[in-house]
């Protein structure tokens, strides 16, 4: 059973992760949702505008008010920048699984950040909200993704041809990974 505790704040050695709002607009239409090379290989379509990003955090921001929802903006400790976005989805209550998703600034790329934030979350949908599988996909180019998976010990499942939309609405094929509790209650 899942004791869900909603978008807490949590901290890693070099990140604090905590819930945005709208006043992250113009950081994070700069950062990455503007930004097509970021949202290349994501199911959403880069934003036209800085009010399209509003409009979005504006919608995140009320779901806040729910324990069942897991979307954290990643900010440096050392001068609290907002670097990127990380959250669980497709939440299944029955089967105790979500799916991990992250997105991080052009500009922070191959630091680590993804990883070392993703590995806090998964400890935390562990051994605080009792999750018992993370899954994650990526499509096949998108390396620095799988990457960012294996560095925190999901392991690959396999090859799915076709099963997901890319954000032009075609089918195209992802690569599963997923991590279990069983190998991952002692992480901490
Ligand atoms: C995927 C993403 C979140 C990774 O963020 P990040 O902070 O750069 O990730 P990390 O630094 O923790 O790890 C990336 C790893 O990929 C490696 N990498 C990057 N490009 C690579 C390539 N072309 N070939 C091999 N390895 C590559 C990096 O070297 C690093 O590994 P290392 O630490 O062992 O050197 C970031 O690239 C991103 O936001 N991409 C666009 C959005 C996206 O695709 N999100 C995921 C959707 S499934």
């Amino acid at each position: 059973m899942l004791h869900h505790k909603g978008t807490q704040w949590l901290g890693t050695e070099r990140l604090r992760l905590c819930p945005l709002s709208p006043n992250y607009a113009e950081e994070m239409f700069s950062g990455w949702s503007g930004d097509s090379e970021v949202t290349k290989y994501l199911p959403w379509p880069t934003h036209d505008s800085v009010e399209v990003t509003r409009k979005i955090l504006s919608d995140w921001s009320e779901n806040y008010t729910s324990t069942k929802y897991y979307n954290w903006g990643i900010f440096l400790k050392e001068n609290g920048k907002l670097i990127g976005t990380i959250s669980f989805v497709n939440i299944n209550d029955y089967k105790c699984t979500a799916e991990i998703g992250y997105v991080i600034s052009r500009d922070y790329w191959n630091n680590g950040y993804a990883s070392e934030a993703a590995k806090r979350l998964l400890d935390y949908a562990f051994n605080d909200i009792g999750f018992k599988t993370i899954i994650g996909y990526h499509h096949p180019k998108n390396i620095s993704s799988g990457k960012v998976m294996q560095k925190i010990g999901m392991k690959r499942e396999g090859w799915l041809p076709g099963t997901m939309l890319n954000n032009k609405g075609q089918r195209c094929d992802v690569i599963q990974y997923a991590a279990y509790a069983d190998n991952f209650c002692l992480i901490k």
